[in-house]
């Protein structure tokens, strides 16, 4: 094993908490959906077992709606996380298991591309296989919440009301909505943030965006985080790029999956055929040629190139021109001297590179854009959307975020955010293994194989 793959073994197994990770021990003590699913990735090439509980822990916290929360509490006592599960009360909703405790919204749905992914790396393993029979029909379910609750108007792309849901807690593309909250500071419960104790506050969202984060959090909390007035009332409504194309990907695994064992997929074809072309007619932005996100509030598109639109291309939703521009506008930045992949457009003024997600690469977005470009035969881009990040890895190590512009990084000793990331660990490990084969697999372009 070489020195980068020892040392994604050696993180994952720090963060390893007899059955779950952390993503990091300080900053998020509990599991998260999302990074379960992108953990569970890496896990697979150490301790098959530990990426199959992983993904069983995180479906443990399930709703009876179908919902996979956003966090599982699996340890009560632990006091140095803000929003804990009693600010959640996520007992406010009938379906909520009463353990494991858990928050009371969802994350981008990776879990069905995550089951393709490991079945994938072990096609004929008996573990596996009984591992994937259980949890295929609780994916399936988990993603009907999302055609159930997220699309009332029945149109096969979902909303999401809060920013934590999307995995890009405080992207520019939330601003307008953030905006027309007015928060009333003597309706808004008190609350203490832990985040900035532990991370450098200039590297984080900041606190008027936390307030809003609150509120919304109690919107849902009124609405039993499922009812329908979430939909009518909150002033923060957005069909996400990301959120759409990983459950488009996902169906798509799922179906995958079902044809292989000749389970039925008839649900999930019909929600594909209408997700796959609402998307690509609704979310195509020609002006700024990419995808981008669209406000049912303000009934408009959100003029903002990041880097949900290009996850597009992890679900073959572009057709070839897209596709072009997409990694034309890649080429583009890298040539002007930029890590790939910046979360937020580097020519925006509202883009911050090293504040979270305004800026700054994330380990699991260049993954999702890795295997996107690869889909379509753009084998030298990926080859520098991993490149990039095996770099930045290797010279500031395992961090939650990175600084995207090559010349600041080279004053940097770190990168920003958490370290001994679990994600970054487990993408970097699966990336390692791509390793130079990724310009010669040629016969699974297109396949939209890992
Ligand atoms: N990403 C959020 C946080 O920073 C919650 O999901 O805590």
């Amino acid at each position: 094993m070489d020195q980068l793959t020892r040392e994604t073994a050696h993180i994952l197994e720090q963060n390893w908490r007899n059955g779950f990770t952390v993503p990091t021990s300080k900053l998020y003590p509990f599991q998260w959906n999302w990074d379960a699913g992108f953990t569970s990735i890496g896990h697979a090439y150490f301790h098959l077992d530990y990426a199959l509980r992983e993904l069983q822990s995180l479906f443990s916290g399930q709703w009876a709606n179908g919902m996979v929360p956003h966090i599982i509490f699996h340890s009560e006592n632990e006091t140095t996380y803000f929003p804990n599960h009693d600010f959640w009360a996520a007992e406010v909703n009938p379906g909520a298991p009463g353990k494991p405790k858990t928050s009371g919204i969802t994350q981008p749905p990776v879990h069905g591309f995550v089951l393709e992914n490991l079945l994938h790396k072990f096609p004929d393993n008996p573990a596996v296989l009984a591992f994937v029979k259980d949890l295929f029909p609780k994916v399936v379910q988990s993603h009907r919440f999302f055609y159930i609750y997220r699309d009332p108007q029945r149109e096969g792309l979902c909303f999401t009301y809060h920013p934590w849901e999307s995995g890009r807690d405080n992207s520019p593309i939330w601003d307008e909505s953030l905006a027309r909250i007015v928060i009333d500071y003597s309706q808004l419960p008190a609350y203490t943030r832990q985040d900035t104790k532990l991370a450098d506050a200039a590297e984080r969202p900041t606190t008027a965006q936390y307030d809003r984060y609150v509120y919304l959090l109690q919107l849902g909390k009124n609405n039993r985080y499922d009812g329908p007035g979430i939909f009518a009332e909150s002033p923060l409504l957005v069909q996400d790029t990301l959120m759409n194309a990983v459950l488009i990907r996902s169906n798509q695994s799922l179906i995958h999956i079902g044809q292989r064992f000749g389970w039925d997929t008839g649900e999930l074809q019909e929600w594909q055929q209408q997700a796959i072309s609402r998307f690509r007619e609704k979310l195509w932005n020609a002006e700024l040629g990419t995808f981008t996100s669209y406000d049912l509030r303000g009934q408009h598109a959100i003029p903002h190139r990041e880097i949900g639109g290009l996850t597009a291309l992890f679900a073959q939703i572009p057709n070839t021109e897209q596709a072009t521009l997409l990694n034309d506008y890649l080429r583009s930045l890298h040539q002007r001297g930029y890590y790939l992949c910046p979360s937020f457009d580097v020519d925006s003024p509202l883009f911050d590179s090293r504040r979270y997600w305004r800026g700054p690469i994330w380990s699991p977005t260049n993954w999702l854009v890795y295997f996107g470009l690869k889909n379509y035969g753009f084998l030298d881009t990926a080859a520098i959307v991993r490149a990039d990040l095996l770099e930045l890895v290797e010279k500031l190590g395992f961090y939650e975020y990175f600084e995207p512009q090559k010349r600041l990084a080279q004053t940097l000793t770190t990168g920003y955010g958490g370290n001994h990331f679990s994600w970054t660990a487990a993408c970097v490990r699966d990336l390692l293994q791509e390793g130079e084969g990724a310009r010669s697999r040629k016969s699974e372009v297109g396949s939209g194989k890992f």
